[in-house]
């Protein structure tokens, strides 16, 4: 699996480019924002994004600013050209860029074809459901990318959990516990109804909550939303690669290699709990505690 570093801080990018471990960058305008206003402001950032495409051995997703196809396409040609020549720009369309589900709903899929077309490297991006990934890997996208920790937060948000207070962004959803309560749920709520009707169970209120309530469309965690798309994409030998994105933490990293998916973009401190154990911190103090002085006379004859 290719590791990348989802960040638009150059210092963390050249960090973990320095380890060896990092194949590309996914940057969005919300973590551009974050770079600038760390800076207060004082960034030039033709030269900035330049530097990250000079660091980063591989792909750097950059993301349109628009909604419109039109202005989506000539933003994307500009990103590309302005910086093609200083490493491999990606650039990011929305699946869907309407902003309330009636307007532009077709725009993200005909800037991805269009662009796709000629050349451009699109990476399908805010992707929630295998079905907006089917279409993104159908119009040509050369990476598709669900956002799995915005789908767990989002089960989350119907269980009445609230960031911050109840969980905090980096948190492991434990979708396991959730999908052996629903079954559970399930079973309790339908004991309750006379089986002798199965139309009236099916269609009833309780038993419709109980099914719905854990799950997004069937789907349980983000970590299941990937794993849908990798099946998928497997069964119809699509080409697009699948960036597992929106990560919050080092347990998803694993899950989503158990799953075989190509690539995950990762926040920089995903990339220090990925590499940190307390039993090899233990361990190591225990190793350095006894080391005893005729191990230690080897390098110091040296
Ligand atoms: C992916 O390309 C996005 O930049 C990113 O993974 C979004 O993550 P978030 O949901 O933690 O903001």
């Amino acid at each position: 699996m290719k590791l990348f570093l989802d960040t638009a801080e150059i210092d963390e990018i050249e960090f973990a480019v320095s380890l060896g471990v990092v194949d590309g960058v996914t940057t969005n305008p919300s973590l551009i924002k974050q770079a600038v206003e760390k800076r207060r402001g004082l960034v030039d950032m033709e030269d900035y994004i330049i530097d990250i495409l000079k660091v980063t051995p591989g792909p750097v997703s950059l993301e349109v600013i628009s909604i419109s196809y039109e202005k989506m396409v000539e933003e994307a040609i500009t990103l590309y050209e302005r910086f093609k020549k200083y490493g491999h720009p990606v650039i990011k369309i929305p699946v869907c860029s309407s902003l309330d589900g009636v307007n532009n709903v077709y725009d993200g899929l005909k800037t991805i074809r269009e662009l796709s077309n000629r050349g451009i490297p699109i990476n399908a991006t805010l992707v929630m459901s295998p079905e907006q990934a089917l279409l993104a890997a159908k119009a040509g996208a050369a990476y598709v990318s669900p956002f799995a920790g915005r789908i767990d937060d989002y089960l989350r948000d119907r269980l009445g959990m609230k960031r911050g207070i109840d969980y905090q962004k980096s948190d492991y959803y434990d979708f396991n516990l959730m999908k052996n309560i629903e079954d559970k749920l399930i079973d309790s709520v339908i004991s309750l109804k006379d089986l002798n009707d199965l139309r009236e169970v099916y269609m009833d209120d309780e038993v419709k909550r109980a099914t719905s309530l854990l799950n997004d469309k069937g789907l349980h965690s983000g970590v299941e939303l990937v794993r849908s798309i990798v099946t998928i994409f497997k069964n119809y030998g699509l080409k697009s690669e699948i960036i597992a994105s929106s990560i919050r933490n080092a347990r998803q990293v694993r899950e989503m290699a158990e799953i075989g998916v190509d690539i995950a973009t990762i926040p920089f401190y995903v990339l220090k709990e990925m590499l940190i154990h307390h039993k090899t911190i233990e361990g190591i103090n225990d190793f350095v505690k006894d080391v005893v002085e005729p191990y230690k006379r080897i390098f110091q004859y040296r």
